[in-house]
């Protein structure tokens, strides 16, 4: 097998660890001696061995003078697990090739330098690219320690992401919705307005087999949500937090005593401010945010510049009419005054379109 290939085996086991080990980066690892792999692992979960010591306890055969295949920089200090590159070191291997660079300031190139410094050769950016790709969120929280923002939307190749009544169950098909309860299980919290939990009452959780639940964040300036909403009469599946202004306690207890947490922020432009949220939200290693919001919230997000990407589902019908559009507010004057999005990564997902494009630039002149 070629290096990228044991590279590529490491990317994959390391995806295993989706949505388990955040706000902790999916690393996976694969030992060779001899031409023979001898040993596999990756990060489990949170809080559990890192891909490197799994990978180290199942080798078949001793690991001296092997290649270990990592997909991020082993790590060098003592946080819930001791450093991986000591058990490296330990081990007798006599060379590690790595995909990713560690920006978390704890690392930062010094797992490399410790490791070269105790003679083991170190190969850098294998695949860089593609390990790169599955730590987007991990990469933007540990350098910002706020949540890595997703902006989803489901829309009709005319922009609508309601019907003119309001209804948009469902818009696109079984696959691409499926596609979305993946991202649900993979991101920490899904957020939206009160405007779309007095719609459609959605439960926003994931509804897939082995799959954990995203904690559920309603941006309710007011105190609006209704005690029968489901995101509220549903906290022993899902935990579900509450962002408000409104400072009355009187007000908090009858959501308290439903099970949800009440968070309450300072105001901005007559709204909960986004980004005192996601301080807070990342104080609580709320690493990733998949968006979920009607028009309104979707705007004061990007205006805010708290949206890292966008992710446009797109399903071959048409609504016509005054059907509500995925970004509202008040628009741009000019179209210089954009928000403009990176080249769109398009995929087919059953008979809808996905668009994902990172946001390049968010913050809009006042
Ligand atoms: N197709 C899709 O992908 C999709 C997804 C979601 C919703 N929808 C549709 O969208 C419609 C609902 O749209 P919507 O715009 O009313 O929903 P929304 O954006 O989810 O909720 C808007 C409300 O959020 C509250 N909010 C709290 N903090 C805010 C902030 N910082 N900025 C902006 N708003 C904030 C505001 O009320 P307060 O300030 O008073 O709290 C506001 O009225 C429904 O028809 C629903 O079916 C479609």
């Amino acid at each position: 097998m070629e290096e990228i290939e044991y590279m590529r085996l490491a990317i994959q086991l390391a995806k295993q660890g989706c949505g388990w080990v955040n706000p902790n980066p999916m690393v996976g690892a694969v030992i060779v001696k001899d031409g023979e792999m001898i040993g596999q692992g990756y990060h489990k979960k949170y809080g559990e061995l890192h891909a490197e010591r799994n990978a180290l306890a199942n080798c078949q055969t001793p690991p001296t003078g092997a290649i270990l295949y990592v997909t991020l920089e082993p790590c060098c200090h003592h946080g819930r697990t001791p450093p991986c590159t000591e058990a490296i070191i330990e081990s007798g291997i006599s060379r590690v090739v790595i995909g990713s660079h560690d920006p978390n300031p704890l690392v930062d190139g010094k797992g490399i330098a410790i490791l070269r410094s105790h003679g083991i050769e170190v190969t850098e950016n294998v695949a860089k690219d593609e390990c790169d790709k599955i730590n987007e969120s991990f990469f933007h929280y540990i350098q910002d320690r706020t949540p890595y923002v997703v902006m989803k939307y489901a829309m009709t190749m005319d922009g609508k992401i309601a019907t003119r009544t309001g209804e948009s169950q469902w818009i696109t098909g079984e696959k691409a919705r499926r596609r979305v309860h993946e991202d649900r299980h993979r991101y920490s919290a899904i957020m939206v307005g009160v405007g779309t939990v007095l719609a459609d009452d959605p439960m926003l959780t994931c509804r897939l087999e082995n799959s954990r639940n995203p904690l559920r964040i309603i941006c309710d300036t007011g105190l609006r949500t209704p005690l029968q909403a489901r995101t509220v009469s549903t906290t022993d599946t899902a935990s579900t937090l509450i962002a408000t202004a409104i400072t009355d306690t009187n007000r908090h207890q009858p959501y308290l005593d439903a099970g949800c947490e009440i968070m309450v922020l300072p105001q901005k432009d007559n709204h909960i401010d986004l980004n005192c949220l996601m301080q807070r939200l990342g104080e609580k290693q709320i690493d990733s945010l998949l968006l979920e919001g009607g028009g309104t919230l979707n705007w004061s997000s990007l205006q805010s510049g708290i949206v890292n990407k966008v992710q446009a589902y797109v399903a071959p019908k048409l609504f016509g009419g005054s059907g509500k559009t995925p970004v509202a507010g008040l628009g741009v004057d000019h179209p210089e005054g954009a928000f403009l999005l990176s080249k769109p990564i398009i995929t087919q997902v059953g008979k809808d379109i996905l668009l994902e494009s990172e946001v390049i630039w968010c913050l809009q002149e006042s």
